[in-house]
Order: C-alpha cells, then structure tokens, then sequence
C-alpha cells in the first residue's frame, strides 16, 4: 500500500510507538497522579515525560501549561468553551474544519458574536481582510487553523499572532495538520492558545492531543472531576493542567505520544518539513503534467504542506479514490474533509476532491508511482 493519507491520520507510526504502549500497560499501568504506590508513580513518570517533551517541541516556557486532551476537537472546544462569553466576538474563516466550525456555531447560539474572514478561489486567507475584520468592532479571539486540512495552505500564524494583538484579540491555533510537520515555537510565534492532535503529523496514537495555554490566559474547564489534587475542594483546582484534566489520563497513548516526541527530536521538524516540502514539489509538478487534473490550492509547496487537493475530470473524487485503492492500492481520501465551508471557498461543494496527503515516512518513489496512476486513470474513459 502507498498510504497518502496522512492528513487524516499518519502511518506507519513512529518507531518505538506501539512498544512503549504495551510497555505502559505492562510496566507502568498503575493511575498516574493518583495512588502512590510504584507502577502509578511509573505512569505518572511516562505522562510528564510526554508533556516535557511536547514543550520542548512546541517551545512552550512552562510544561504545566499543556493540558492533554482526547484530539485536537477536544482541545479546540476546551479552549473556546473554557474562553468566550455572550456577546464577545470571535473571528473564524472560511476555510475552517468542522472541529472549529461545530463548536463555533454552538456558540453562535448561545449568544457570542462569530464572523468569518473570506478566503481565495485558492484557499488561501488575505491578512488584510482579517485587519479589516479586527477593525470593524472588538474581537477576543482570532481562531483559525494553522494548515487547511483541505489545501494544505498554510497560515502565517505569527503575524496574525501580532495583528490580533494590536488589536486586543488572542489567538487560538488548530495546529492539528502542522505540529509534528511544520517548526513550532509558541512563544517566538506569540501564539496565545494552540489546539494539537498526537495521531498526525506528531506520529502517534489516536486518543491523544493537547491544548497549549499561555501565561496569564484563565480558562474554565470543560469538564469537572476528579485531579487527584485538591480532593477536598469542591471546585476544580486553579493550576495547570490538572485545572483542564478532569479524570483519568490516556498514559497509554501518552506513553506511546511520547515515543513519538523521542523520534521526533532524534529526526528534527525541520528535516520532516524539508522531506515533505520536497515530496509535495514533485507531486505538484507532476500533476501540473496530467491532462484533465485540477489542483484546489495555492500548490506552492513552500507555502503550504503536504496536502494535496485534486479533481480530475469525468471523475466523481469517491470514485476516483475508489479506484487508486482497489487499482493501485493507493491509500487516499475524498469528499468534504469534514470542513464543507472550505470546499464552498473552492468550488468544490458538495463533491469536495480527492485528497492526497504524503507524511514523514513517504518515500519519492511513492510519488512517482502516484503520478503515473493518476496520469493513466486521466487517459482512461469513465
Ligand atoms: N481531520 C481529519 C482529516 O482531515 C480526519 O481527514
């Protein structure tokens, strides 16, 4: 299988992954920050390794301030429940995944302010429109993803950091399609609240993620329960992150994520993103070749990632997908991407495309394989 679907979940999964998971549950299985006792203390020891080591992923200051999460979703609503009151006003765009656009609408409902920035025909967001948009009345949050998960295009995020700040706005970041792929450094890039998934571009195991929480940004939790700190209190504690981890954590997965932070480190983002950003040159350039094939983005690879929208003509995207698996057992995803106000912005509504996504551990010649697939299925009549 050629597996370019990575946008949706990696795979393979680091090295040391799936090893360090049965480990946790055999070695390390006690409930971490609970009992006592050894194996707790052990799991407690693999959660806060994890959390170390996205902080020094992601340049965090201070690990506290990343609470884990069950994805990305789980982290975006825990940062816009924890964060926005009626009538407060939030700025989104239209290039949003459902797990921005749903809770926003919730919101929407309940009386805060949500307005939307335009984007191109090609996905991308003009910083312009956002200052105009921060302009028009005070907003306290910009909340937008880092990549699309549809184009792969990708977010200047530190200047829209800087142009939400002078206008007293925070940031929330859905870095669920970057972090793992693109360098990451919050305090340089003054990102205020940055949602992560660990099953993506961080290689790990679903059921993981994390909200990152600036210093001096309050949230209310989400969720209400148990910390094992501060039993004795009826309400939720005020430090992080046990103040955003109500119950029991996933050490599991954490023990797993953090496998994948260890790889991570050892390989570099920035060699990941250098590998990727090559892989998404050649592909772009020979799709460019294919007669009938259309690419849905800015197909600039150094302004986005390895995300690749496609249409080829007299092609439904499920069947053409359809046909790259059972064909040419090419891994691939297509239809809305769970994010249809983006699909609108492209045209592409309500088919959407057929999504090509290369990862860490996808390799030239897969690209080429691709390239001559696609190229044969252009030449073929449906
Ligand atoms: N959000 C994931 C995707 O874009 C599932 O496919």
């Amino acid at each position: 299988m050629i597996y370019l679907d990575n946008a949706a979940t990696s795979y393979p999964k680091a090295p040391g992954v799936a090893a360090a998971m049965v480990n946790a549950l055999t070695q390390a299985g006690g409930n971490p920050g609970r009992s006592g006792h050894a194996m707790a203390v052990a799991a407690q020891g693999v959660v806060d390794a994890t959390r170390r080591r996205l902080a020094a992923l992601l340049g965090a200051p201070d690990p506290a301030r990343i609470a884990f999460t069950c994805n990305a979703t789980d982290a975006i609503n825990q940062a816009l429940f924890g964060l926005l009151r009626p009538s407060e006003r939030v700025i989104t765009s239209r290039m949003e995944h459902n797990a921005l656009a749903r809770p926003l609408a919730e919101l929407a409902g309940r009386g805060v302010a949500v307005d939307s920035v335009a984007a191109a025909p090609d996905g991308s967001i003009d910083l312009d429109d956002l200052a105009r948009a921060l302009r028009v009345s005070p907003a306290r949050l910009v909340a937008m993803a880092h990549a699309s998960n549809v184009t792969g295009c990708i977010l200047p995020a530190r200047e829209v950091a800087q142009l939400a700040h002078r206008h007293g706005a925070l940031l929330l970041l859905d870095a669920a399609q970057t972090a793992g792929v693109l360098p990451l450094d919050v305090a340089e890039m003054e990102i205020d609240l940055l949602a992560l998934t660990g099953h993506k571009g961080l290689l790990g195991p679903p059921g993981t993620g994390a909200l990152y929480v600036a210093s001096g940004i309050k949230l209310t939790p989400s969720r209400f329960g148990g910390t094992g700190i501060q039993s004795e209190d009826e309400q939720m504690p005020e430090e992080l992150p046990e103040r955003l981890e109500a119950g029991t954590l996933n050490s599991v997965g954490l023990a797993g994520l953090g496998a994948a932070l260890r790889f991570l480190s050892e390989r570099g983002v920035a060699a990941v993103r250098a590998h990727e950003m090559a892989l998404t040159g050649r592909l772009l350039a020979g799709l460019k070749d294919i007669p009938g094939l259309c690419i849905h983005g800015i197909a600039d690879p150094v302004r986005q990632v390895a995300t690749v929208s496609i249409s080829l003509r007299g092609w439904e995207p499920i069947d053409l997908a359809a046909v790259l698996d059972s064909s040419f057992g090419i891994a691939v995803r297509a239809g809305l991407h769970c994010a249809p106000a983006a699909h609108r912005t492209l045209g592409t509504f309500p088919s959407g495309t057929v999504r090509l996504s290369a990862g860490c551990f996808t390799t030239e010649d897969e690209i080429e394989q691709t390239l001559r697939a696609l190229d044969q299925l252009a030449q073929t009549p449906t």
